[in-house]
């Protein structure tokens, strides 16, 4: 390293008309110069610093030690650094765990869920191609659909996830990307999610997983079998909003896009690098602190919803749970095959004797559940949706109410809902 401080001695001996914050001889030191020590001082701490927690490391300029390291190092690798947007120690590390969560090879991360649905599609469709979008998606990704990208020349097609012998005719010679989700937002049915990667990767079509709700726990997108000593067919990328379960605490926004294959993994890492889609260090530092409860929040959150699940079952005014882990639930069998745990959510339907302005008192009436969107925080939340305004699909009627299950004690969450049912 040069010696900074040497070259602020120098520039202290000559205050000048240009310098007005010099100093002179005998004073203070220039002010001007104290600013150049403050910021080029030569102090290094010592290497080997190990502690628990990952450092925090702010940065949009790397510092390359001499004009061949900065020529040398290249962007698209992790063994050095080259610039903020493209990874500090403290992004690699969470890049390095949500891969090993999602059981991939190469993580990159986004400011949100949704930026990361955006990502796998930009990077993958161009004019002329199409994409298929289960019709129970999240619904901002299908949104994505119906204007940018239709109004970049990408054309879409709503699927039913529950038919997958009906998916290979609707793959056409442009169709290049398949999404799935499971369960599809809001109405939670789960697919059999091996049966539609066989007619996409029959087809040549790569899949994308919005794998939010499973989070890298109740199943491994990589390696999903269609029965016990069956070959693993897994999909080609998993998203992942890291807003939910990895965060837990409802105050960060980021997305995570996974892929096993390096080639893939490129593809997507040229978009994102051109797209400057970066995160900020904080909120990497605070989903880092987050990982390690995650398995532990994940299970207290599914033990939870389904306790209240099975309460919900019970009650005279709701004709249908939605939980994938409730017989009964649509492809609870899919479930119950694939995975080995649920997330914390779950949606009842009212009965139709219920108008929408009742279901509205009821959800008003709830104190502890909190009306708002997003779930897997530690505030369990209330969402009512009209069923007919989210779905094409004429069989779904009524009003539905949707179930985020935080930490609190199920006792309290039970005992509010009873309190709020006669509303
Ligand atoms: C299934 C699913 N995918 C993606 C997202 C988008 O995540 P974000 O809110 O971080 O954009 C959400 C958000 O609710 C979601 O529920």
């Amino acid at each position: 390293m040069k010696d900074s401080n040497a070259l602020s001695r120098k520039r202290r001996a000559a205050p000048s008309f240009l310098d007005p914050l010099g100093g002179r001889a005998g004073r203070s030191p220039a002010l001007g110069a104290l600013s150049t020590e403050l910021i080029h001082h030569a102090y290094e701490p010592p290497a080997g610093f190990a502690a628990p927690q990952p450092g925090v490391h702010k940065a949009s300029t790397v510092i390359f030690p001499n004009t061949a390291a900065m020529r040398a190092r290249n962007w698209k690798e992790k063994a050095g650094y080259t610039y903020g947007l493209h990874g500090t120690p403290t992004t690699f590390t969470l890049e390095e765990r949500i891969a090993t969560l999602e059981g991939g090879r190469h993580t990159l991360l986004l400011p949100s869920g949704l930026a990361a649905i955006t990502l796998v599609n930009l990077a993958l469709l161009k004019a002329g191609d199409e994409v298929l979008i289960p019709d129970n998606a999240y619904g901002p990704g299908k949104e994505l659909a119906r204007n940018e990208l239709k109004g970049w020349g990408i054309t879409h097609r709503f699927y039913d996830p529950m038919k997958p012998e009906a998916l290979a005719g609707a793959i056409g010679p442009a169709t290049k990307l398949l999404w799935l989700e499971a369960p599809g937002s809001v109405t939670m049915e789960f697919p059999d999610l091996v049966a539609l990667i066989r007619v996409a990767r029959a087809k040549g079509v790569v899949t994308a997983l919005d794998n939010t709700w499973g989070a890298g726990i109740a199943f491994k997108p990589f390696e999903l079998r269609a029965a016990d000593g069956e070959e693993p067919l897994g999909v080609d990328i998993s998203m992942h909003a890291l807003t939910k379960f990895p965060s837990g605490g409802g105050d960060v926004l980021m997305g995570a896009v996974t892929t096993r294959d390096e080639a893939l993994h490129l593809r997507l890492k040229f978009t994102h690098m051109r797209m400057g889609w970066g995160v900020g260090a904080n909120d990497t530092e605070t989903l880092l602190r987050a990982l390690p409860s995650l398995t532990l929040r994940y299970a207290a959150q599914d033990r939870a919803a389904r306790a209240l699940a099975e309460w919900f079952a019970r009650r005279p005014e709701i004709t249908q749970v939605l939980h994938p882990a409730m017989p009964g639930s649509p492809g609870h069998e899919h479930w119950q095959r694939l995975c080995t745990a649920a997330a914390g959510l779950f949606s009842v339907v009212f009965d139709e004797r219920y108008t929408t302005a009742q279901v509205d008192a009821f959800v008003d009436s709830l104190k502890l559940f909190k009306i708002g969107y997003s779930w897997a925080g530690p505030m369990s939340l209330v969402v009512p949706y009209d069923l007919s305004s989210i779905r094409d699909t004429p069989a779904w009627r009524g009003v539905l109410v949707r179930f985020s299950i935080g930490l609190e004690a199920v006792e309290d969450l039970i005992a509010d809902c009873e309190q709020a049912l006669p509303a």
